[in-house]
């Protein structure tokens, strides 16, 4: 008896604690469309979240995810509410489950064991499904799935998508609401990740996520920028089903100018279903787009409707998922990568070896932490796992094989790419390192050099006109302007080259004039603009400013800088700056210690002149006065309008209190408003800001 009430309650607990891992993986995967864990690890947690429904059924309440399907859709979007609810699929996982599977139906329809049914068999597409509703013939709305009831207003966003018509062929019923996945081809995902790579954004970590990404933009000529594909599978309201089969359904469906996927097809027994089922594994990393699995469907529409629902999934369809494929190499080395913000990343160099039909010879290691807490270490062989995600993974090392001798592995405490000091940020609050190691070679490491001469140049840095991201990136790869002095002196080495860069394609006489020209107005540069520029981490506009405030001249700050290591007095100082804190001091101090970047700066100093920054303007209505941002602004970002209230002399803080002397409310403001109400704070909105602060930036 007291067993039985412990099972229970140690059920119950982690029940409790399964479905809360499991409703962050949601909202991760629905919401965010960034995933933390691959599809087999959350399939692990839901089945034993289910294992634990099944034993106990008490716990199966209202709240239960199993009831669930999804996340609530985004506040971002318009709302559809389905007429007919998007359910979800139950999962399979083995022969074994199939067969129980087929028992299940048969026994529900009253049917005897041998009795055979017909049922279709199609890929699982990994993509988002999607709800198209069809009113006499034409498109009037497409809906996410959202939680299954409500999903977000997609309508702009479909335009552009081919394989979904906007005026259906043949003889539609009135009424129709095509469902179905829409996906991105293994291609198009490589070369969207080439061009977000290029222009600095960072990559989609799989088609999937690079689908639902693409779809869920507020802006939809974003969405019409990227190629998505859709498979019809599915349906919801229909006004008169034009067949009483699935297949039928399938073949109406292409009629009316649907992709339906060509490897459906019905089969009558579990043999030929699993047979079936092989072969799409088989070629599955041929396909040329994600699959996870084959999804079997009774065929017979009348049996469907009398097999029904169970909370969220159809008792007549399950998804018989593809296990994680998996592979064994030996680990011939661990390459450290350098990001364009500095970040290094371990990657496994591994004997190539087949994982799921494709060649693998690299595979990502995260994070020293994560090499350290699976305890890889080079010449082991190691598990290598491809699961739906494209960059293949190391789940650990086989200990028996380990060769002798073998040491754990060190990150190296430089970067790789050009020698400079790479280090982990503590964090102050929890005096841990951050698990990402940093090359501070900021000024001088050629994995960064393309994004911090960008941010260089950028507007609210030197802006230099006519030296936008495609003319640094040219220049780079000409090797006219690798550091940032070279920039200043592109001109002279100009008039002594040979190959005028009037010459090159894209380029000409004025234009080649006209940027000299900027870079010639840009010689002076005031002290603010020009410590943002250096793209020191953690420096911002803002902190920019109150560096630049501080010290007055450029030489100081970097004189104090420069003895800045932990616990000095120079330290100390940054540290007491108003508004600049242990990360930031820690930041500058890091930048301005490593040699590399200080022979980089004499050679810029060498072009450049600073002047003082601009004297507070005392006359202006918010010198001296504390202010606070909340909400969305519509005119300029967050940043722009604390840099600029900074500039005439104003102290931003980011909380109300009695000391607030003015909240600026944009959009949506929530709390702070409230607060400042009942404290009665002046509050004024974007508008008035501008209008008080003179709109041009001070
Ligand atoms: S049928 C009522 N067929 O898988 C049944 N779903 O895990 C509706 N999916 O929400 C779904 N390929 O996003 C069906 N051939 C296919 C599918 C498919 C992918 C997705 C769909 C669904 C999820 C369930």
């Amino acid at each position: 008896m007291t067993t039985k009430r412990t099972a229970l309650a140690q059920a119950r607990d982690e029940h409790a604690r399964l479905g809360e891992e499991i409703a962050a993986h949601d909202r991760a995967y629905y919401r965010e469309d960034a995933p933390k864990i691959s599809d087999a690890e959350y399939d692990a947690l839901r089945r034993r979240y289910e294992a634990l429904e099944a034993q106990f059924p008490q716990l199966a309440d209202d709240k239960s995810l199993s009831k669930k399907v999804g996340a609530a859709p985004s506040e971002k979007f318009a709302k559809i509410v389905h007429a007919v609810p998007m359910l979800s699929l139950g999962n399979i996982f083995s022969d074994a489950d199939l067969w129980e599977f087929l028992a299940r139906v048969k026994r529900f329809l009253g049917l005897q064991p041998e009795a055979e049914i017909r049922f279709t068999a199609e890929p699982k597409i990994d993509g988002l499904s999607c709800s198209l509703r069809y009113e006499k013939g034409v498109l009037v709305s497409a809906a996410t799935r959202g939680d299954g009831f409500e999903g977000e207003d997609v309508t702009a966003n479909v335009g552009a998508i081919g394989d979904i018509p906007q005026k259906l062929e043949g003889s539609p019923p009135e009424i129709l609401e095509v469902r179905g996945e829409v996906y991105m081809s293994h291609q198009d995902f490589a070369a969207l990740n080439e061009r977000q790579t290029a222009q600095g954004k960072p990559p989609f970590a799989n088609p999937r996520n690079a689908a639902a990404g693409s779809l869920r933009q507020l802006d939809p000529a974003v969405t019409a920028q990227r190629p998505l594909k859709f498979f019809a599978y599915a349906w919801g309201e229909v006004s008169q089903m034009p067949a009483d089969t699935q297949w039928g359904m399938m073949q109406a469906f292409r009629s009316y100018g649907f992709a339906v996927n060509p490897l459906t097809e019905v089969f009558e027994s579990g043999e030929n279903m699993l047979a079936h089922f092989r072969d799409i594994e088989s070629r599955r990393a041929s396909l040329g787009y994600d699959i996870d699995g084959v999804v079997y469907k009774v065929d017979d529409l009348a049996l469907q409707h009398r097999l029904g629902f169970v909370s969220r999934a159809p008792r007549w369809a399950t998804a018989h998922k593809f296990p994680a494929e998996k592979a064994t190499s030996v680990l011939r080395g661990i390459e450290i990568q350098v990001g364009r913000t500095g970040a290094l990343t371990p990657v496994a160099r591994l004997d190539p070896v087949t994982v799921g039909g494709v060649v693998v010879s690299n595979a990502t290691l995260h994070n020293e932490d994560e090499i350290a807490r699976k305890d890889i270490r080079i010449g082991d062989t190691v598990i290598v796992q491809r699961a739906g995600d494209v960059i293949p993974q190391i789940l650990g090392a086989v200990l028996e094989k380990r060769p002798e001798g073998a040491e754990p592995y060190k990150m190296p405490d430089t970067c790789p790419v050009c020698g400079s000091a790479a280090l982990r940020e503590i964090d102050p609050k929890t005096a841990e390192a951050d698990v990402v190691r940093r090359c501070t070679g900021t000024l001088v490491c050629p994995a960064q050099a393309v994004e911090k001469l960008r941010h260089f140049c950028s507007r609210n840095a030197l802006d230099i006109e006519g030296l936008g991201d495609k003319q640094i990136a040219f220049f780079y790869e000409k090797g006219l302007i690798r550091k940032l002095a070279d920039i200043f002196t592109l001109q002279e080495r100009d008039r002594a080259s040979l190959t005028k860069i009037e010459n090159f394609d894209g380029f000409g006489k004025v234009s080649t004039q006209k940027l000299f020209a900027a870079i010639e107005a840009r010689r002076e540069i005031v002290l603010n603009r020009f410590i943002f520029a250096l793209g020191i981490r953690h420096v911002g506009e803002t902190n920019a400013i109150r560096l630049a405030r501080a010290f007055e001249t450029f030489e100081s700050l970097r004189e104090t800088a420069r003895r800045a290591t932990p616990g000095s007095e120079a330290r100390q100082r940054l540290n007491d700056i108003d508004g600049i804190g242990d990360v930031v001091a820690e930041a500058v101090a890091d930048f301005f210690l490593e040699d590399h970047n200080e022979q980089a700066l004499d050679a810029l100093l060498a072009q450049v002149r600073i002047a003082p920054m601009a004297a507070v303007r005392s006359e202006s209505p918010v010198a001296g006065k504390t202010v606070v941002f909340t909400g969305a602004l519509q005119r300029m970002t967050r940043d722009e309008a604390k840099a600029m209230a900074e500039r005439q002399g104003a102290k931003v803080s980011g909380s109300i209190s009695k000391k607030t002397d003015l909240l600026i409310a944009g959009a949506d403001a929530g709390s702070k408003l409230a607060k400042a109400r009942e404290l009665g704070v002046e509050t004024i909105d974007e508008d008035a800001w501008l209008a008080l602060v003179g709109g041009t930036g001070g």
